[in-house]
């Protein structure tokens, strides 16, 4: 794992956003997993920005998201397909083609995940996955105790994650407590990945995943197992990690050597 520091959320967001950027001037053809989530905004905003300067840089990718909630219409305004076209699709002018996300929708979500699962492996598996964290350690919607090996599958949310995603809905709307989630040897099997957790709600979660035990309680702990996995983190969720001074000595202000 690499464990890059940097002083605040910003620079850490445009940071992951610079590495999409070479990954996909250096493999115009790259498949993409993507994440959702308050965290990627900044991203995509930079990623939106790129676009205005280089127009074409994005025209051959294919992207996979990691998740969508079950019951969702693909244009219901909390849906993961409206989080995206609003914040990456619409600006980088995609093929609908090909942005795939699970259709939370599916009349049998079951089949929808094999379907999901299968599409990946067709399009020749993921070059670059994103990834966001919850508090809880979770990645994709994989809560605790999902199996580290688990496929694209149906997950039921834990009340802590329900809660924090609650901001995004309006009062009288039922938060859903269930999603289509890419699991964690789906993501595992991703060629690289990025991992963006910022601020002091995820210092727990990030000791866990880069100091605490690979363990099914801390799903991110998972990506221990990775041969190509940068953390890229602020101050803020960096916090409670112990061997903070030797990730510095490493990697100073999060430069890569
Ligand atoms: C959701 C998503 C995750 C995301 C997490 C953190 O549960 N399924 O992919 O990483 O939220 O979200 P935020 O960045 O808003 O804290």
């Amino acid at each position: 794992m690499k464990i890059l520091i940097f002083p605040d959320a910003q620079t850490a967001s445009l940071e992951t956003a610079r590495r999409i950027m070479t990954r996909v001037a250096t493999m115009p053809k790259a498949v993409l997993g993507l994440a959702t989530g308050g965290t990627m905004e900044p991203v995509y905003t930079a990623l939106r920005s790129a676009f205005a300067q280089h127009p074409m840089a994005f025209s051959g990718i294919t992207t996979f998201n990691l998740d969508e909630y079950i019951g969702l219409h693909p244009d219901h305004p909390q849906s993961y397909h409206c989080y995206m076209k609003k914040h990456l699709f619409a600006a980088l002018q995609l093929p609908v083609a090909r942005t795939h996300l699970p259709r939370g929708d599916a009349p049998d979500p079951d089949a929808e995940s094999a379907r999901y699962e299968d599409a990946i492996l067709q399009a020749g598996g993921i070059d670059l996955q994103l990834l966001g964290l919850g508090a809880n350690g979770h990645i994709g919607f994989n809560e605790p105790t999902s199996s580290l090996t688990s496929r694209t599958r149906i997950k039921t949310l834990t009340r802590s994650t329900v809660a924090a995603n609650a901001r995004f809905f309006s009062e009288d709307e039922r938060v859903p407590d269930t999603a289509i989630t890419m699991g964690i040897g789906t993501i595992l099997d991703a060629k690289q990945i990025l991992l963006l957790a910022t601020g002091a709600a995820k210092k727990d979660a990030v000791a866990k995943m880069i100091e605490g035990p690979l363990s099914a309680a801390c799903p991110a702990s998972a990506l221990q197992l990775h041969r190509h996995a940068t953390i890229l983190v602020d101050e803020a969720a960096a916090t409670d990690l112990k061997l903070r001074v030797y990730y510095e000595t490493v990697h100073p202000s999060g430069a890569d050597k």
